[in-house]
């Protein structure tokens, strides 16, 4: 059996990765071990059997026996360990949840029920970096794989509505944490059905724009509120999360840089861990309706279409009902004012599940073929 080494699976990433990991028997086919950073000789956990002892992360002559490592520890670790791994002459598999080696030549961006070609050709090629990709943009071509597979996007815009989660585990708590307050502050004026809303809402909006709202991770209110800004910002007036959108959707699909224009606005919202999109997609060519759906649908399994239809939209096609499935719901779509070429979908996935955990596991099955 390959050895298989796990960092940073203690992690928010890492602990959905384990979950999914024991789902689906991915330990009865790895010998696996697993790395710590901070506490080296404790047990390894007790469902993956016979794994021993935890193993220093930053040994690079315990990380060097490894068959295949995949890493849920963050960029930080990456960029301190996997350089000098290579280095060294190790030659296996590096599968890693971060975006330090994404856009790098020799890395492959895994979304393998989009690009399992230029999966399997890069590894023919020796290739053996893979990392996952930005989780917007994997659940985007996820959830529009039927358009790209049938080469039917000139460009698309994404209007994005992310999830808390996104951000780490803190920042969900913190959501959580300023939704509570609201209510609390406002509980006695909620309770009595005399009392007047405007006199609700101006207490609210003068609460969440007082120091008594916790904001130690986001800086500002999101609870009842939203944040047009998501990671840096770069010099062309893009937040770095809008940048990936193009740079990420044409390595995955092996094109060369901006063959397909994407572009749109990222946006923090409150939700916990289901990322949504709102696309406009400029067609190569009139399609009728029915047929995109059609390819929408049978391009994965995961693809839940969703009719263009109110009540069934309103049920199905949010976060409250996609979170913690796999999932993606793909709806509303219909043609633009804008001409037939011009297309609407929405789209709901979970950022954690396919937007990060899952296709690191995938990938590990791969490269055990
Ligand atoms: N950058 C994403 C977000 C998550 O902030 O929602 C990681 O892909």
């Amino acid at each position: 059996m390959k050895k298989v080494g796990l960092v940073g699976w203690r992690g928010m990433v890492g602990s959905v990765l384990m979950q999914r990991m024991k789902e689906e028997r991915d330990f009865d086919l790895i010998d696996p071990t697993f790395f710590t950073t901070s506490q080296a000789g404790q047990s390894a956990p007790e469902y993956a059997a016979n794994a021993g002892v935890l193993q220093d992360a930053f040994s690079l002559e315990a990380l060097r026996e490894m068959d295949i490592i995949v890493s849920c520890q963050g960029g930080d670790y990456t960029k301190q360990v996997y350089p000098g791994l290579r280095e060294s002459g190790w030659n296996g598999y590096w599968i890693d949840a971060a975006s330090a080696l994404r856009m790098n030549d020799d890395a492959v961006i895994i979304l393998d029920p989009v690009n399992r070609n230029v999966i399997d050709q890069s590894i023919d090629k020796g290739i053996r970096t893979f990392a996952g990709g930005n989780c917007t943009v994997s659940l985007m071509m996820l959830g529009l794989g039927g358009l790209f597979e049938n080469n039917l996007v000139e460009w698309l815009s994404s209007m994005t509505y992310q999830a808390a989660s996104g951000s780490g585990a803190r920042h969900m708590r913190e959501l959580i944490s300023q939704m509570g307050a609201i209510r609390d502050h406002v509980a006695p004026e909620l309770n009595d059905p005399a009392s007047a809303i405007l006199d609700i809402d101006r207490k609210v909006s003068e609460f969440m724009r007082s120091d008594q709202l916790p904001t130690d991770q986001w800086g500002v209110p999101l609870a009842g509120s939203l944040i047009p800004w998501i990671d840096t910002q770069l010099e062309n007036g893009q937040s770095r999360e809008e940048w990936k959108g193009q740079a990420e959707t044409n390595k995955i699909l092996g094109l060369s840089a901006g063959t397909i224009p994407v572009d749109g606005t990222c946006v923090r919202i409150g939700a916990m861990r289901c990322h949504s999109q709102a696309f406009t997609i400029k067609l190569k060519k009139d399609v009728d309706v029915s047929e995109i759906e059609q390819m929408l649908a049978s391009h994965n399994q995961w693809v839940d279409l969703v009719p263009n239809d109110r009540d069934v939209t309103m049920n199905r096609l949010s976060p409250a009902n996609i979170t913690g499935t796999l999932n993606i719901g793909v709806g509303r779509v219909r043609k633009m004012n804008m001409g037939s070429k011009y297309l609407n979908v929405f789209s709901v996935g979970d950022q954690l599940l396919w937007g990060a955990a899952e296709p690191l596991r995938r990938m590990l099955r791969i490269a055990l073929e």
